[in-house]
C-alpha cells in the first residue's frame, strides 16, 4: 500500500501521541514525537545555564547539541537521546514542561529542529505529531489532523500521568502549565499553533482509543486514495 506522511498537531496533552502511536502500529510507519526534540533542547539549556533570550548563547549551545531518535526495542518506537544519553524520561518532568515554551518561541531552535524534521520525514510511512507539522514542517502531507480535547478532560489525563511518577503534583499545577503552553504556542510570533486550512479537526473529547483508531484509519485510506 502506498505510504504518506500524516501530521497531528494540537494543544497539549490532547492525546496526540498516544493516535500518533496507534496508527504507527497499526500502518507499519515511524512515529516521531517534534515535542521530544524541544524538551530535549529545553533540558540542555537549563542543565548548561543557557540563556535563551540571548542569540549568541542560544546559537553556541546548538552548535553543542545533538539530537537522536533510537528506537527501543520493546516498545518498537524512537526514545530522545540528548548527545547520546538517553533523557526521554528527563525531558517529561515539570521543570522541563514549566519552560518548554519559552524556548519553542526561539527562532533560532525552530530552524534548528524544523530542518532536522524535514530529513526524517524525506521518507514517506512517518507519522509526526507537534503544534506546526501540518503547517510549517510539511505543509504537503497527504494527511493533516487538527486534534482537540475539553481543557477538564485534557487536565486530568495528563495529571494521572505525572501523578504516577510524582504524587506530590496537583490538579492545578498541571491545570495552569497546561493552559500556559497552550496560550505561548498559539500566540508566538514564529509558527504559531494553528489548524492548517487542509486539517481535519478530531475532538476525542468523548471518543474511547479504538473508536479514535477506526475513525482516523478512514480518513488515512481516504487521504491514499486521493493522493
Ligand atoms: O508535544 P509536547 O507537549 O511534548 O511539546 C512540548 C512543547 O514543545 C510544547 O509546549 C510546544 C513545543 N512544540 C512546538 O512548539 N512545536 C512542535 N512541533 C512540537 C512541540
Amino acid at each position: 500500500m502506498k505510504k504518506i506522511i500524516i501530521t497531528i498537531d494540537g494543544y497539549s496533552s490532547c492525546g496526540k501521541s498516544t493516535l500518533a502511536k496507534q496508527l504507527a502500529r497499526k500502518l507499519n510507519y515511524t512515529y516521531i514525537d517534534s515535542g521530544a526534540m524541544y524538551r530535549a533542547i529545553t533540558l540542555y539549556f537549563i542543565q548548561n545555564n543557557v540563556n535563551w533570550s540571548s542569540h549568541e548563547e542560544v546559537v553556541a549551545a546548538l552548535k553543542s547539541i545533538h539530537l537522536d531518535f533510537v528506537i527501543n526495542s520493546l516498545t518498537g518506537f524512537g526514545e530522545m537521546y540528548l548527545n547520546e544519553e538517553n533523557v526521554e524520561h528527563l525531558i517529561r518532568e515539570m521543570v522541563v514542561a514549566e519552560k518548554v515554551s519559552e524556548v519553542a518561541a526561539v527562532k533560532e531552535v525552530r530552524e534548528f529542529a524544523v530542518s532536522q524534521q524535514q530529513k526524517m520525514g524525506a521518507r514517506k510511512g512517518i507519522v509526526m505529531d507537534g503544534r506546526d507539522i501540518g503547517t510549517v514542517v510539511f505543509p504537503h502531507a497527504e494527511l493533516k489532523i487538527f486534534m482537540t480535547a475539553d481543557i477538564e478532560i485534557r487536565v486530568q489525563r495528563r495529571f494521572k500521568e505525572l501523578f504516577e511518577k510524582n504524587k506530590n503534583i496537583t490538579i492545578e499545577e498541571v491545570k495552569k502549565n497546561l493552559e500556559l503552553r497552550d496560550y505561548i504556542d498559539a500566540n508566538r510570533e514564529i509558527s504559531p499553533l494553528r489548524k492548517a486550512d487542509d486539517a481535519i479537526i478530531l475532538d476525542n473529547s468523548h471518543l474511547t482509543h479504538e473508536d479514535q483508531l477506526k475513525l482516523v484509519l478512514q480518513w488515512v485510506e481516504d487521504a491514499i486514495m486521493e493522493h
